[in-house]
């Protein structure tokens, strides 16, 4: 498991000081890094818009303590968002609702609809429970990067934009949040992630719905969102073997690769990815953002197994590499 950091209650009554005052203040989940505003301060939820450097039209997801507060956000939730909040929160699951009239344009992007979701890491909920209220937070990157599994990674990303940085170790699950949207009693999945379509179906004992192609904007659903700086292709064992033996002799590469470095390769960084889906969603940004700073000039992963529980991680190694097609980023597919 991975180590935790303590978070003193000082630490806790700190953060929640700064974010009273209308400043920013990072904080782990069991998904990923997030950079924390009071969600109810509009200056807040604008500097917080600046520090990540992320368009005003891309909305935020509201952090909770409890299922409870759900209904002071939202209306008309439907029964099967309540199922699925009972099963999965706090938890990895973000839930896409119509928003209640007092929610400030800001925190949604002007849509109608607001993301919501409570995360299960301990020091989010200690966060959460000792502020008593809701806390927007994205994840605490700049716009369009990897997003950060440790605190030094949020501080690499930002700097002196954030506050505070509550440091809880690398994060468990290591990839974002699944967003689960309603059409009418039907849920539709917006962004993959470690709870799965299968989990959901069971939940619901119903199919899925398709995604939308006029689906709300999701900033993870842009093609090359979640991407390192060089560039990064994907490849099948064959492809990648007789890639290598042309491309590495050119410029260096970085491999991220389901098999140990063989002998013979030129590949200046080879890197062996973890087997199991979860292990390798714990590690992968941390892997990218290492192969990123080896100094090469591309970066190769090998394909991963066509298989269900690999589906978000596809989705992230897809969209690293740009690869996923404009008309079907706006879906999320
Ligand atoms: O795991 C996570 O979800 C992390 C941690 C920090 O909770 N947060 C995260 O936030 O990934 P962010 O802002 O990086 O991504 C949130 C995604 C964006 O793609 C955004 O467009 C989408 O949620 N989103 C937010 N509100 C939405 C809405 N009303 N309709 C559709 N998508 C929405
Ligand atoms: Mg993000």
């Amino acid at each position: 498991m991975p180590y935790r950091v303590e978070v003193t209650e000082e630490q806790i009554a700190q953060a929640v000081a700064l974010l009273r005052a209308g400043k920013l203040v990072a904080f782990p989940t069991e998904t990923v890094y997030g950079l924390g505003a009071d969600a109810s301060n509009a200056s807040a939820i604008r500097a917080l818009f600046t520090a990540k450097q992320r368009p005003a039209d891309h909305p935020l997801i509201l952090h909770l303590a409890d299922t409870a507060a759900l209904k002071h956000w939202t209306t008309a939730v439907p029964r099967e968002a309540w199922q699925l909040a009972e099963v999965f929160w706090p938890g990895p699951l973000t839930l896409v609702l119509p928003r209640a009239e007092h929610v400030a344009s800001e925190l949604s992007g002007g849509q109608s609809t607001i993301a919501l979701r409570v995360p299960s890491h301990p020091i989010a909920l200690r966060l959460l429970n000792a502020f008593n209220g809701a806390i927007a937070a994205p994840s605490a990157n700049r716009f369009g990067r990897l997003s950060p599994t440790t605190a030094a990674h949020v501080h690499e990303e930002l700097g002196d934009a954030v506050e505070m940085i509550l440091d809880g170790g690398p994060c468990a699950i290591g990839i974002e949040s699944t967003i689960v949207a309603f059409r009418g009693a039907q849920a539709v999945i917006l962004r993959p992630g470690a709870v799965t379509a299968e989990q959901i179906e069971d939940t619901l004992h119903k199919e899925l719905a398709a995604p939308i192609r006029s689906s709300p904007r999701v900033s993870g659903t842009l093609a090359s969102h979640y991407a390192q700086r060089s560039p990064l292709t994907v490849l099948n064992e064959d492809d990648m073997e007789s890639f290598l033996r042309g491309e590495s002799a050119k410029r260096p590469v970085a491999v991220l690769s389901q098999r140990g470095r063989p002998r013979d390769t030129r590949a200046a960084l080879w890197q062996v990815a973890p087997q199991s889906p979860a292990e390798y969603a714990r590690h992968l940004y941390g892997l990218l953002r290492r192969m990123d700073h080896a100094g090469c000039q591309l970066i190769v992963v090998e394909s991963v197994p066509e298989l269900p529980q690999w589906a978000a991680i596809q989705d992230r190694l897809m969209r690293a590499a740009g690869g996923i097609e404009p008309a079907d980023a706006a879906t999320g597919t």
